[in-house]
């Protein structure tokens, strides 16, 4: 496994997509590599896991074009549905995921980071789904969650000009949530996953499941399914020492995932 690059340091996991010479461009090779890499993480059990671009240059820039150029309109569909299939198996992962986005986010790029719970940029940082410049549309899941994470006005602009915009846009437009000096993004988003993978693993599991189902539903509907992910934070071993620790005033023990 060389194109996809996989960490684990202290309950975080890092994976970072190594392709640098192509600007980590996504071929079916890194799209077979980053599903290996997702069986390991739902097997090590991080607790948070944190996904950049290997270099200095790129996050990704894109699926891969060489590859794409001479497709049928069938290899198409199953190119389409492989990087689908992988960006939903990541999404759906129970834990956090932070996009450290270092470099060029484009196409299929910009993508993998919408695909991420979370999105840190380096001020170096380009997104962009630049696709109709190439004749196609977006196809691993820009014109639906783009609409999603930015609002549809915007997402259309976006994808029907495939403009690029710089990481200070990006974040003026809630596609990032910081924008930090490139050499302090990594440290950036080590701090912010090592913060969540201190706290109640369980809680944080279901704040996101809760999140990711209420969001896709109505409101009374949301409400009920947060009822019972919070119900389901009771009686834990966590639970009562967070609540024990505070009302004694003290700092509670490491959180053990009980
Ligand atoms: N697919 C395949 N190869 C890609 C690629 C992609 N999406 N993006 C970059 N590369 C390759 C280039 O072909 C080049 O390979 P080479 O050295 O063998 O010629 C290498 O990565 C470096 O890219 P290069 O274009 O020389 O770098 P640059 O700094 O001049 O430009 C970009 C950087 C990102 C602006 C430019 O590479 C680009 O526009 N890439 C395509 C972005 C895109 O349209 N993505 C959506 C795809 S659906």
């Amino acid at each position: 496994m060389t194109t996809v690059l996989y960490d684990l340091a202290d309950m975080v996991a890092t994976v970072t997509i190594n392709r640098p010479d192509a600007l980590n461009a996504l071929n079916s090779d890194v799209l077979a590599d980053l599903d290996a890499v997702l069986d390991r993480i739902r097997s090590d059990q991080p607790r948070a896991v944190i996904l950049t671009g290997a270099g200095e240059k790129s996050f990704v820039a894109g699926a891969d074009i060489s590859e794409m150029a001479s497709m049928t309109v069938r290899e198409a569909q199953r190119f389409s549905q492989a990087g689908n299939a992988v960006f939903r198996r990541l999404e759906a992962l129970p834990m956090p995921t932070i996009a450290a986005v270092n470099g060029f986010a484009l196409g299929g790029g910009c993508e993998l980071a919408l695909s991420c719970d979370i999105r840190l940029a380096s001020a170096k940082a380009v997104f962009g789904q630049p696709e109709v410049g190439l004749g196609i549309t977006p196809g691993f899941g820009g014109t639906q969650r783009l609409a999603r994470t930015v609002g549809i006005g915007l997402a259309k602009e976006m994808i029907f000009s495939g403009r690029t915009i710089d990481a200070e846009r990006a974040w003026s437009i809630g596609l990032v949530n910081a924008v930090y000096e490139p050499e302090e993004l990594m440290a950036a988003a080590t701090k912010l996953a090592s913060g969540i993978a201190s706290k109640a693993p369980a809680a944080v599991r279901a704040a996101k499941a809760a999140i990711g189902l209420g969001i896709q539903t109505d409101i009374d509907s949301g409400i009920g399914i947060e009822a019972t992910y919070f119900a389901s934070c009771f009686e834990t071993e966590d639970q009562t020492e967070g609540m024990a620790a505070f009302v004694e005033k003290r700092k509670p023990a490491p959180f053990q995932d009980k």
